[in-house]
């Protein structure tokens, strides 16, 4: 998964020095999308499934799905053996405008649970990993998520619901709340990344109304192993499905769930 992230993550980086020659084409309004989203997921993909994957002992190989934002969107989640959850370039907007912060977030799941997850920063390099059990790493580093119980001191992720309107009174009544309590709220314009920034501390918490399953299918995992929590707006597990997440330390996502829901 580190591979073929660091494969798409060198194609990216190579078309981010001939910006202005690219087309955009837009999805939907405000949503947008190039060849560089379509050559990554592609070069993600032809990676991905190079290797037959067998569990240790087994020989019959493990079935093999894939989730790609561009190509099998709607792909269905496999109950038994390997889906790959890929997002080729999370925080398109950011790269077609030459704002640096965009990534290549591939999770994995087996038998329908979360068991690997890689977030490439390829703006900057960082990479973010987890295992199922074997914790979470940026550079091959443990990282935790943030200590801090203060609200007043928390610095707040969020996502804008731009593609979904009809969200947005509900969104700015919960802005204004979180503004008035904490030190502050940050929207850097890539979800995958903002879920590793509560991995490592940098962000107490943070909260999206409307990501989808390769938004966050690594950076759940990602959350989960650093210590955090990542959760609906009920409070229950988020699953790697369409839907609103709200994640942080333990300390401070029970704070800003009370805070969501009020
Ligand atoms: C988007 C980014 C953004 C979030 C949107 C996502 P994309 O992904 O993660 O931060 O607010 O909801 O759709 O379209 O750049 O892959
Ligand atoms: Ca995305
Ligand atoms: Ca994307």
């Amino acid at each position: 998964m580190e591979h073929a992230a660091a494969s798409a993550g060198r194609f990216i980086r190579d078309r981010s020095r001939e910006l202005s020659s690219l087309v955009w084409e837009t999805k939907s309004p405000a949503d947008f999308v190039s060849e560089v989203d379509v050559g990554a997921e592609r070069i993600v993909r032809e990676l991905l499934a190079g290797e037959p994957l067998r569990l240790h002992g087994v020989d019959e190989p493990l079935p093999v799905h894939m989730i790609g934002e561009e190509g099998t969107p709607d792909a269905e989640q496999l109950s038994d053996g390997v889906t790959w959850v890929v997002d080729p370039l999370d925080g398109t907007t950011n790269f077609l405008h030459g704002y640096p912060w965009y990534a290549v977030s591939i999770g994995a799941l087996l038998d329908g649970v979360l068991v690997a997850g890689v977030v490439l920063n390829v703006a900057t390099g960082e990479s973010f990993a987890a295992t199922a059990g074997g914790g979470a790493t940026r550079d091959g580093m443990p990282i935790r998520v943030s200590t801090n119980t203060e609200p007043s001191r928390a610095l707040i992720g969020t996502g804008f619901p731009f593609k979904n309107i009809d969200r947005l009174d509900l969104y700015l009544r919960q802005f204004a709340a979180i503004t008035r309590r904490t030190a502050g709220i940050r929207r850097a314009g890539a979800a995958a990344l903002d879920l590793c920034d509560v991995a490592c501390g940098r962000f107490d918490g943070f909260w999206e109304l409307t990501l989808a399953p390769w938004d966050v299918a690594a950076g759940l995992l990602i959350v989960r192993e650093a210590g955090g929590l990542a959760t609906d707006l009920d409070g229950r597990d988020a699953p790697v499905a369409f839907g609103p997440i709200v994640a942080g330390s333990p300390a401070m996502h029970g704070w800003l769930l009370g805070e969501l829901r009020a």
